[in-house]
């Protein structure tokens, strides 16, 4: 491999909420942090050179999008996902989630009711009850130690006058890669129901060899009329904290109201470090991509072995997509807070809890693998300590 991701890097005093914000978070400081979704790897190489290039600049005044940048996103699309979009298209925000509240204060009103498909990435509920709009939950299948959509419940659900739904297109934290024919299910049904769908393609990049990503918008015209698709080079390229994503609105009227709802709340402007290294990661990264790539899916392997071989306890549930896997804990018998406290305490290990997903994610851990292999093999050795005294106890 020509990038090194074995490399362990000390990320601790860097103001980064995975490390620093482990006392805060979890009230303890020892523990290998697995969770919030961000990577222990640099960033490709070709990034930090441009962003030590910016840097070394000395000027970081307002920016601006320039049309290299914008080519470099229509380019990146195009090539990774086989998606023709038009620049005029794009708009863009600091990050996803202003986005989608964004589309839901624009888009509806108090007391309407959006729809999500847990267990999901839990600020889709908190957004929704904050802004005083109802979440309908249409519960994904788990049958067989694989997640399905709900088709049935999901159109009895529709009936009641759902206005958004909220798609999570890969699926965080099941890792499903929805196929073109999930995908045409749900947007028909939605079509029918005039329901607007928020397409959150975050991880779409992060996809493992084998899997295919299909955006929403693309399996039809009618489906890009009545969408919103959000990507970010935030989680493919380790990025999140610059701030900076972009969300694709075919259809113009949908696009203007958005564009007047961040104008009014002045959240439109670029971050310059963003700009400098989102469009070179998406000009230049796909050969480091495909290396991370393989690095995670090689520690998909290992988890998912080392588990049946030691921890035959915990089912992983084999992800399509990103460094997130989705682990089935409730043979270990442990109520919810039991099982947090379990992990933290005597695993020292800090995962996400599963039932902030949904109810439905009571008894799961949300594990995040994007990290040095070493690393996930003293977590999954710490675990299984644990879980072997928890079992002769
Ligand atoms: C599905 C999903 N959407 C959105 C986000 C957050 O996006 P942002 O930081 O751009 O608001 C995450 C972060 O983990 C995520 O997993």
């Amino acid at each position: 491999m020509k990038y090194d991701f074995d490399q362990v890097i000390d990320r601790a005093n860097t103001a980064c909420e995975k490390w620093d914000d482990l006392q805060n978070r979890f009230g303890v400081n020892d523990v290998i942090p697995m969770w919030v979704a961000d990577m222990d790897f640099k960033s490709p190489p070709s990034v930090i050179q441009a962003l030590t290039q910016r840097v070394e600049h000395g000027i970081y005044g307002y920016a601006c999008r320039p049309d290299s940048y914008i080519d470099a996103l229509v380019q990146w699309v195009k090539r990774r996902h086989q998606w023709s979009i038009e620049g005029e298209w794009m708009a863009h925000t600091p990050g996803i989630l202003p986005a989608i509240s964004v589309i839901i204060n624009s888009f509806t009103q108090p007391g309407d009711k959006i729809m999500i498909q847990t267990p999901v990435y839990h600020p889709f509920a908190r957004i929704i009850t904050s802004l005083g709009r109802q979440v309908v939950n249409n519960s994904l299948k788990f049958e067989n130690g694989r997640y399905t959509m709900d088709f049935a419940d999901l159109e009895a659900k529709l009936d009641g006058g759902v206005k958004i739904l909220v798609l999570c297109n890969p699926h965080n934290p099941v890792g499903r890669v929805w196929s073109r024919e999930e995908l045409t299910m749900l947007g028909q049904i939605c079509i029918k129901n005039k329901i607007l769908v928020i397409s959150d393609e975050i991880h779409c990049d992060l996809v493992y060899k084998g899997y295919k990503h299909t955006p929403f918008a693309a399996v039809s015209e009618a489906f890009a009329e009545q969408s919103f698709t959000c990507i970010a080079p935030s989680k493919t390229f380790n990025l999140a904290g610059l701030q900076t994503s972009c969300i694709i609105i075919p259809n113009e009227a949908l696009r203007e109201r958005f564009n007047q709802s961040i104008n009014s709340l002045a959240i439109g402007s670029p971050n310059a470090l963003g700009i400098t290294a989102t469009e070179i990661a998406y000009r230049s990264g796909d050969e480091w991509l495909e290396q991370a790539i393989d690095y995670i899916q090689g520690n998909l392997a290992f988890l998912v072995r080392y588990f049946q071989e030691n921890i035959p306890q915990i089912k992983v549930i084999q992800p399509e997509s990103t460094y997130l896997v989705w682990l089935d804990c409730r043979e270990l018998g442990l109520a919810a807070d039991e099982l947090a406290t379990f992990m933290l305490t005597k695993a020292r290990v800090a995962m996400n809890e599963g039932h902030i997903f949904g109810t439905d994610g009571e008894g799961f851990m949300r594990m995040n693998i994007g990290c040095p292999r070493s690393l996930l093999e003293k977590s999954v050795h710490q675990i299984k300590e644990a879980v072997t005294f928890l079992c002769r106890a």
